[in-house]
């Protein structure tokens, strides 16, 4: 078992590195357009802070190559100072002899956010000198970055073996829920996948294969299954390379009796008109990007009839208006099934939200490669390196 906040033991006064996942989205002028991966990293700053620990919180944000004013952690920290008045300071550094300061003079119970990890190259090449100089900052390390914890960094890699470590609360419920998912899923369990590339889902496909009842296939990837049963596509997306795994899956899932439900209708691009029509068979000059109103109806049932679900991928080409209805319905069809529900992946969390029904799902994970990981049964480097008991 993992080592959590829990199990650590005189805390006040300790130096706590808190390596949170704030990458979140920003506008122009610095302001955060979704706090959810902030708050969902609350429980444990609160936590920290009411034990009377001196946090040092560190994150990455975009994917800077060098400084980038626009990927600065600023607008995190006043975030984090709203929330938590007069005990958060920022640092313009992200290790070194400036941030060594500010940490020293942190009174028990504040918090210093450091800048953008990175801004310095050692954090994504896991450099030993980058972790050496996170390490002088801290005398515990804490890992609360679900998000980016398939990832082997600096600071949540690196650092993991150089301090004594722990996982906070996010990172506690992220595992557990997967865990309990996967391990005891309450049936009939429905797995609904999407997204633009078979082989992005093969193990995930692979993996749910033996847990659930029945596999909703949508989005881009859904054309290769088409193609592989027989059907005309136009000239919708096709992964040719992955017929054979396409063919495979669909002759495994009718040998273990998993249902593999698949687009009936689409929503399709004439291509030389640049105009969406909806047609049950595509043809040549036709690309579908959306499934179809019969397909939405055939998903919807499937999906109230269900008592667990899982969701990973967009059922369409959704950042385009002409072809997001598909994967909205699907978010509102999830949201209102009794099902325990749970969703990762970035389309799909942001499909949730923007159609206002967050409330109504168990879990949104904040990770979207990560989460993809697990439900591939997937061990995460950064949560493997965390201590034990
Ligand atoms: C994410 O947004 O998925 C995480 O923060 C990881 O970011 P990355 O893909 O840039 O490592």
């Amino acid at each position: 078992m993992k080592r959590t906040i829990r199990d650590l033991k005189n805390i006040e006064g300790k130096r706590i590195l808190l390596r949170c996942d704030f990458n979140v989205p920003l506008d122009n002028y610095g302001d955060i357009l979704d706090d959810s991966r902030i708050v969902a990293a609350l429980p444990t700053i609160s936590y920290l802070l009411e034990k009377g620990a001196k946090l040092v919180v560190c994150s990455h944000l975009g994917r800077p190559t060098g400084y980038d004013k626009y990927l600065s952690l600023f607008p995190v920290a006043v975030y984090l100072m709203k929330r938590f008045p007069n005990r958060v300071k920022f640092c313009n550094k992200v290790v070194g002899q400036e941030a060594e300061k500010a940490v020293s003079i942190l009174k028990n119970g504040e918090i210093l956010v450091l800048e953008n990890l990175r801004f310095d190259e050692g954090e994504e090449q896991n450099s030993p000198e980058f972790v050496s100089k996170l390490a002088k900052l801290a005398d515990v390390y804490v890992d609360d970055a679900f998000g980016v914890a398939h990832r082997k960094h600096a600071s949540n890699y690196g650092i993991a073996l150089k301090l004594p470590s722990a996982i906070g609360f996010l990172i506690e419920k992220e595992l557990s829920v997967f865990d309990k998912a996967f391990s005891n899923p309450a049936h009939p369990f429905v797995a609904i996948f999407g997204g633009a590339k078979v082989s992005d889902k093969l193990n995930l496909i692979d993996n749910v294969m033996d847990k659930a009842d029945s596999i909703i296939i949508g989005g881009g990837m859904a054309y290769t299954f088409l193609k592989a049963q027989g059907h005309e596509i136009g000239d919708s997306i096709l992964s040719a390379d992955q017929i054979e795994n396409a063919k495979r899956i669909l002759q495994t899932a009718k040998e273990k009796n998993v249902k593999i439900l698949l687009p009936i209708d689409h929503v399709a691009l004439i291509k030389n008109k640049d105009r969406a029509v909806c047609v049950t068979e595509l043809q040549k000059g036709m690309a579908g990007l959306d499934i179809g109103n019969k397909t939405i109806k055939m998903f919807s049932s499937e999906i109230a009839n269900s008592k667990q679900i899982i969701w990973n991928g967009p059922l369409g080409k959704y950042e385009d208006p002409r072809f997001k209805k598909g994967t909205m319905k699907i978010a509102k069809a999830v949201a209102k099934s009794e099902a325990y529900s749970v969703v990762g992946g970035g389309d799909s969390v942001s499909a949730i939200n923007s159609c206002g029904v967050a409330k109504n799902i168990n879990h949104l994970s904040t990770g979207g490669g990560a989460s993809l990981k697990l439900m591939e049964g997937k061990v995460l480097p950064a949560i493997e390196v965390i201590d034990t008991l």
